[in-house]
């Protein structure tokens, strides 16, 4: 699968890289002020940051890659992000964290061909760590090789999870995590960045990731630094993931037996739409 070149010659990791960074930039300059805070929906907030970080990125993939479809969260929701070359960012992940200043939050540039990833990059400027995959190439963090957790049982690990907003699919995700998982693990972390919480069980900081009802521009870089990790990411119900799948789980390959078996036959496998 051929990864395209930009028009002044950068490669599309590099216009990956560079548009994450000065939209992640952007977000940390305004964290400690006024960021016009609304709500799409209960427990779902946006920002004005959001909105401008997101036309900053669109603004220079446009430049570089004129005939490339744009999907994003704010402003090209609605667009599929699996049909030719599609470029799909999700320029703050984790606005409830930003919007209340708690520093834990990224930005998300991705680019699929016919919904396969080919490169994906995941920056969090309150740390400056740059999470980058380019399919075939390996996954980085901060220039080094990341690889998943290699740990064998659930037992002993940290699984990372987050919840779907106003939404009755949080309370399968809650239920089946205290009745099928809770006696068989380690321990938990909500991270309320799926694309962080991804990026961290891809360096193996964490030893799984699930969440249930994800959007493509919370999963785009995560499911190729996973896979080029040396991971697994697949849907509940143990599929290959891809950009549309409801609800996804990250981590090595034993563990993630052990994790469906766990959850099999729980309401978490269920559709809930
Ligand atoms: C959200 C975050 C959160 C997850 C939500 C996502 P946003 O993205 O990733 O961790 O639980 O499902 O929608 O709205 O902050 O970009
Ligand atoms: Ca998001
Ligand atoms: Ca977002």
């Amino acid at each position: 699968m051929s990864i395209p070149i930009g028009v002044s010659g950068k490669t599309a990791l590099e216009v990956a890289r560079e548009a994450a960074k000065i939209a992640g930039r952007l977000a940390k300059e305004r964290f400690e002020g006024e960021k016009g805070i609304r709500f799409k929906s209960p427990g779902d907030v946006v920002t004005e940051v959001d909105t401008q970080a997101e036309a900053l990125i669109f603004g220079l993939i446009r430049e570089e890659f004129p005939n490339h479809t744009l999907v994003g969260e704010e402003s090209a929701y609605d667009v599929r992000a699996d049909e030719g070359y599609a470029w799909i960012v999700d320029p703050i992940d984790g606005t409830r964290n930003y919007s209340v200043g708690l520093p834990i939050y990224s930005t998300v540039v991705g680019l699929a061909l016919d919904g396969e990833v080919l490169v994906g990059v995941n920056y969090d400027p309150e740390r400056d760590d740059l999470f980058e995959a380019e399919r075939g190439s390996g996954a980085y963090l901060n220039g080094k090789r990341i690889h998943v957790s290699k740990k064998p049982v659930l037992k002993d690990c940290i699984i990372g999870f987050d919840l779907p907003y106003s939404d009755v699919g949080a309370q399968y995700e809650l239920d089946m995590l205290a009745q099928a998982v809770w006696p068989n693990m380690g321990t938990v972390r909500a991270i309320g960045s799926s694309a962080l919480g991804i990026s961290y069980a891809a360096a193996g900081k964490t030893d799984i990731y699930f969440q249930h009802r994800l959007s493509p521009w919370d999963m785009v870089a995560g499911i190729l630094l996973v896979e080029e990790a040396g991971g697994i990411i697949t849907d509940r119900n143990g599929n290959r993931a891809t950009l549309y799948s409801d609800g996804i789980i990250a981590s090595n390959s034993r563990l993630h037996e052990e994790f469906l078996r766990l959850t099999e036959g729980h309401d978490w496998r269920l559709p809930t739409t």
